[in-house]
C-alpha cells in the first residue's frame, strides 16, 4: 500500500529549473518536494553549455545561490564572430552595457543542489516510475522508491523534467500544440584541460561547416563542430577532431593547441521545440519539458531560470497574496520571452552553419555575415539577444 506524502509544490526533476525553482520558493517559505529519477552524482556529472545572461546571475543571486559564479565565473564583455577565417568582434557590452559570465551549467547545477541540501528541504533522488495524475484540480504524484510506491498529494506540480520527461506527456495532447524544426546537422562537443587560446568564445562559420570554441575556466576548454548526425565519436579521434576545428576558427588557434587527450567527447542533435501553453490546470512546465533552442545562441539554460523565475513569482503571489493572477498569465508571460529565444537561436542556427542548401541559400548567408560585420545596428540586434532580453 502506498504511504502518502504533503507537500505544497511536488517539483519533477532535479536540473537546473527544478532545483532553482525548489531554492525560491523554500525562501519565500513555501514548501516543496523534489523527485528526481537520476542519482545526484548522475545529474551533476552531465556536460552542459555555459553562457549565462546577467538577467540568469541576477536570479541566482536572489536565490542566494551564486557565491561561486561571481567568484570563479569568467565575465566577458564580447563574443567573436568568424566567417571564413575572418573573425569580428560583437562588442557586447559597448552595444548593450551588459555582459554575460562564462560559467558551467554542471556548477550551476552544483551550487543549487548544495543550496537544497544546506535548506534541509526534501528531495528523492532515484525516484522510478514517477507519474502525474489529477492534475486538473488536486495533483497527485506517484513514484517507488526502494520499492516501496508512495504518494504525493500537492497544490501544484512542476514539471521541470525536460525534454524527456514524464510531465508534458501527461498533458492531453490536444490540449499542447508543438512547433519543431529538426536540424539536419549535429554538434560534436569535446572537452579538455588546456589553456584557452582565445580569449573569448569564438563562433565560425566556414565552408567545412560551423565551429564554436568556448570554456569552462581559465585552464579548461569546451569546442564543437558541426557534424553529420550520422558521424559517431570513435570517427572522431582527437587529433581530427582539432584538425578539422582549425581549419574552421582559424589555423592562428590551431596552432595554439597542445596536443592533450580529451575528457569528454558527445554529439549532440540540434532541435527547435516549443510546446503550449506551459500550464495545463495545476501542472506547469519549465524549462526544456516545455522548449528546447539549438544551442547556437547560448539560451538554453538563461530561459529555464526565466520560466523558473516567472512561476515563483505566479506561486508566490498566489499563496501570499491570495491571487491567480501570476499562475493565469504565467504561460502567456513565458512565451512571450520563449519565442524571442526560438527567433534568435534559429537566426543564429541559419547564420553559422553549413546547410544542404543551393548556391543562393549560400550567397545569402554569405552576405548576412557581411552586412553583420559592416553595420552597427545588426551588430547591436546580435548582442542585445545575445545578453539576454529584460526579465
Ligand atoms: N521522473 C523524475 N525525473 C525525471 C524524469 C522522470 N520521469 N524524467 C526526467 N527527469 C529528470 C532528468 O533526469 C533531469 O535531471 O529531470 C531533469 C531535467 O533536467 P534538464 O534536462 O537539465 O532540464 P532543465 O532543468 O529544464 O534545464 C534546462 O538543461 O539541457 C539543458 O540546454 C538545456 O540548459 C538547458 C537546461
Ligand atoms: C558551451 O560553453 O558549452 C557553449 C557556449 C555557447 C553556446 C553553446 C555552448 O552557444
Amino acid at each position: 500500500m502506498s504511504s502518502e506524502l504533503r507537500t505544497q509544490v511536488a517539483i519533477v526533476g532535479a536540473g537546473p529549473a527544478g532545483l532553482l525553482l525548489g531554492q525560491l520558493l523554500q525562501r519565500a517559505g513555501i514548501d516543496t518536494l523534489l523527485l528526481e529519477r537520476r542519482s545526484a552524482d548522475y545529474v551533476k556529472g552531465r556536460i552542459r553549455a555555459g553562457v549565462l545572461e546577467p538577467g540568469t546571475v541576477e536570479v541566482l543571486e536572489y536565490a542566494d545561490a551564486a557565491r561561486r559564479v561571481r567568484a570563479e565565473g569568467l565575465t566577458h564583455d564580447g563574443v567573436e564572430i568568424g566567417s571564413s577565417g575572418r573573425r569580428n568582434r560583437i562588442a557586447l557590452k559597448e552595444l548593450t552595457g551588459k555582459l554575460v559570465t562564462v560559467y558551467g551549467q554542471t556548477e550551476v547545477t552544483r551550487d543549487l543542489m548544495d543550496a537544497r541540501t544546506t535548506s534541509g528541504a526534501p528531495s528523492v533522488y532515484e525516484a522510478e516510475d514517477v507519474s502525474v495524475s489529477d492534475i486538473g484540480d488536486s495533483p497527485r504524484v506517484r513514484f517507488s522508491s526502494n520499492g516501496e510506491t508512495r504518494e504525493v498529494v500537492c497544490d501544484f506540480v512542476a514539471g521541470c523534467d525536460g525534454f524527456h520527461g514524464v510531465c508534458r506527456r501527461s498533458v492531453p495532447p490536444d490540449f499542447l500544440s508543438i512547433s519543431e524544426r529538426k536540424y539536419p546537422f549535429g554538434w560534436l562537443g569535446v572537452l579538455a584541460d588546456f589553456r584557452p587560446p582565445w580569449a573569448e568564445l569564438i563562433y565560425a562559420a566556414s565552408d567545412r561547416g560551423f565551429a564554436l570554441a568556448s570554456m569552462r575556466s581559465e585552464t579548461r576548454v569546451r569546442c564543437y563542430i558541426q557534424c553529420s548526425l550520422d558521424d559517431s565519436v570513435e570517427q572522431w579521434p582527437d587529433d581530427r577532431f582539432w584538425e578539422e576545428f582549425g581549419a574552421r576558427v582559424g589555423q592562428d588557434i590551431r596552432v595554439r593547441i597542445p596536443n592533450v587527450p580529451s575528457l569528454e567527447k558527445s554529439i549532440a542533435p540540434l532541435r527547435s521545440f516549443v510546446a503550449e501553453p506551459l500550464r495545463f490546470g495545476r501542472l506547469f512546465l519549465a524549462g526544456d519539458a516545455a522548449h528546447i533552442v539549438p544551442p547556437t545562441g547560448a539560451k538554453g539554460l538563461n530561459l529555464a531560470v526565466s520560466d523558473v523565475f516567472y512561476l515563483y513569482e505566479a506561486l508566490r503571489t498566489f499563496y501570499k497574496e491570495g491571487t491567480e493572477r501570476g499562475i493565469d498569465h504565467y504561460s502567456h508571460r513565458c512565451l512571450r520571452r520563449i519565442w524571442r529565444a526560438e527567433r534568435f537561436s534559429w537566426w543564429m542556427t541559419r547564420l553559422l552553419h553549413r546547410f544542404p542548401g543551393d548556391e543562393f541559400d549560400q550567397r545569402m548567408q554569405q552576405t548576412e555575415l557581411e552586412y553583420l560585420f559592416e553595420s552597427h545596428a545588426a551588430q547591436s540586434s546580435l548582442a542585445e539577444n545575445y545578453v539576454g532580453l529584460p526579465l
